[in-house]
């Protein structure tokens, strides 16, 4: 049975794609780079340190280990600053209501992303909240496509990986979700998330009633 969801931020939540991708050009920009939207959709659900490896092999660029440390660090600077626009009005359409509902019916909630900046989403949205357990980047070091982010949020949820549902809108997401035996959600394009349990084109058509009803054996 159904127990407990575990939530993705960036793409799911709200949407910081689009600031992560602001900061990635302003940096490409600054190193002669060439990036556009194309490349930053192999981009969503990689963590910083990836997501800076597949812009410069894309560059064919060859940098030194601690000057990648630099441009990450400077890439990471620029997204915290726009962090400041974000406020309690992005949420993704149907994710605040869905929140809402998940703590009404009393499921245990967790937030399972890749960014060392969940918390500063998180307290810019007001959604520390509706969370039980919160894991960030911070929280494990291998990243998706492994499971560990998930396990280490059923974990601290106290629940088993069957007994919960994960949100996500990135294809190595819904890698991570079925590596470690969870229900996955896949939010967006076939393409993208198609071979998750049940996919949906955005968070508003992702309700409770929606997802219960695919489950129907599982509530
Ligand atoms: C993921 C985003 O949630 O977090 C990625 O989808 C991002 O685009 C990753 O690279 C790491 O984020 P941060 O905030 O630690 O650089
Ligand atoms: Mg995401």
């Amino acid at each position: 049975m159904i127990k407990g969801f575990i939530f993705d931020l960036d793409g799911v939540i709200t949407d910081t794609a689009e600031l992560h991708y602001l900061a990635w050009k302003k940096l490409a920009e600054e190193m002669n780079w060439q990036f556009d939207r194309a490349v930053n959709e192999r981009l969503r659900g990689v963590s910083r340190m990836d997501s800076l490896n597949i812009i410069k092999d894309h560059n064919n660029a060859t940098v030194a280990e601690d000057r990648l440390l630099e441009l990450a660090t400077m890439k990471n600077d620029i997204y915290v600053a726009s962090l400041d626009t974000l406020t309690p009005d992005d949420y993704l359409p149907g994710a605040k209501e869905l929140l809402t509902h998940l703590r009404q019916e009393g499921f245990r909630v967790a937030l399972g992303s890749a960014s060392k900046n969940a918390a500063k989403v998180l307290e810019q949205l007001e959604a520390i909240g509706y969370f039980d357990i919160i894991g960030d980047g911070n929280s494990v070091s291998k990243s998706k496509p492994e499971p560990d982010i998930f396990l280490y949020g059923a974990e601290k949820l106290e629940l088993k990986a069957e007994e919960c549902i994960v949100y996500e809108d990135a294809e190595a997401g819904i890698d991570a979700a079925k590596a470690g035996g969870f229900y996955a959600v896949g939010i967006g394009p076939d393409d993208r998330v198609g071979h998750a349990d049940v996919r949906f084109d955005s968070m508003a058509e992702a309700t409770l009633f929606a997802v219960k009803s695919h489950f129907k054996e599982l509530f």
